[in-house]
Order: C-alpha cells, then structure tokens, then sequence
C-alpha cells in the first residue's frame, strides 16, 4: 500500500487489509509506504489513528518508511492510491514484471478503475471518514481476489 507521506492513506489500507486477511486466515502479509522522505520513522498522523481505532484497527506501531525500488522483489502486489503515487512508484520499476505489479488501489473495484483516493491530509474528519469508506471497500475486494488466487 503505496501514498506520498505514509502518515494517512497507506498505512490505514494496511491496518484495514491486515484486518481483512486476519478475518479470512488468509496466507497473505501486507505493509505499506511512502513515495516521499517528508516523514520517515514517524507514527500515522493522529487523525488517522483515530478513524481506524474508531473502526477497530489499532495501526499505533506503524512507523514511516520509503518505497524503495527492492520493494518490488518483496511484494506480489503494489497498490497506490492516485496517479502521481503511480508515476512515482512507476519511475522506479526495473521491468515489465514490477511494472504489471502496480494497480491503483480502487481499480479493485470493477467500475472504479480510474479512481484516485483523495489526499486528507488537508481536508477535516468528514475527509479521513471518505477515505476510509473507500479504502475498506476496495481491501474487501483485494481480500476477494486473495481468497481465489
Ligand atoms: P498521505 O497524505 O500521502 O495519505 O500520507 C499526506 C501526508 C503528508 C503530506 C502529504 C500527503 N505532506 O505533504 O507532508
């Protein structure tokens, strides 16, 4: 689960993906990172912790890290969140192979393929509550496609 800081979007998909692969004991491990260096070991911003403990995922440990370009020998499959995650995650890709690993994150939804996940970062409760709406929804169907791999 790939955005630009690693402190909203991301690590709320991988407390909410880890939660659906926990509640379906599916062989599968999620992680998450950033496109930027703006806040390396850092925890999730406060808001975000707060939307996903109001949903039941506890995301305090998470720490901020970068995408790197050996992330794509670690990961199966690389979810960003908008097209400039994309771009950035892209820039990096050393083959076809790491290439055809990386899919926008609501694409997971048949009729969402082009749709981006908003940046909250400076937008108010309602903003992070939208987000993740859309985040759950679309790791239910990551969980789906999981399940039938
Ligand atoms: P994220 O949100 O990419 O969802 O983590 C952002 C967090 C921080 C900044 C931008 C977006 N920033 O510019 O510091």
């Amino acid at each position: 689960m790939v955005c630009l800081g690693n402190i909203c979007r991301s690590p709320l998909a991988e407390g909410i993906m880890q939660q659906k692969i926990n509640a379906r004991s599916l062989n599968a491990e999620t992680y998450s990172s950033g496109t930027s260096n703006y806040h390396i070991s850092e925890p999730a911003d406060p808001r975000t912790i707060a939307i996903a403990r109001r949903h039941g995922v506890d995301i305090t440990t998470h720490r901020v890290t970068q995408f790197k370009a050996d992330d794509f020998d670690k990961y199966d499959m690389i979810f960003v969140m908008d097209n400039s995650n994309m771009k950035s995650v892209l820039r990096l890709a050393r083959t076809e192979s790491d290439y055809k690993k990386v899919r926008l994150i609501m694409s997971a939804i048949s009729d969402r393929k082009s749709m981006e996940v908003p940046d909250p970062y400076y937008s108010d409760k309602e903003g992070f509550e939208l987000v993740y709406n859309m985040l759950d929804e679309a790791c239910e169907k990551i969980a789906d496609e999981l399940e039938n791999l």
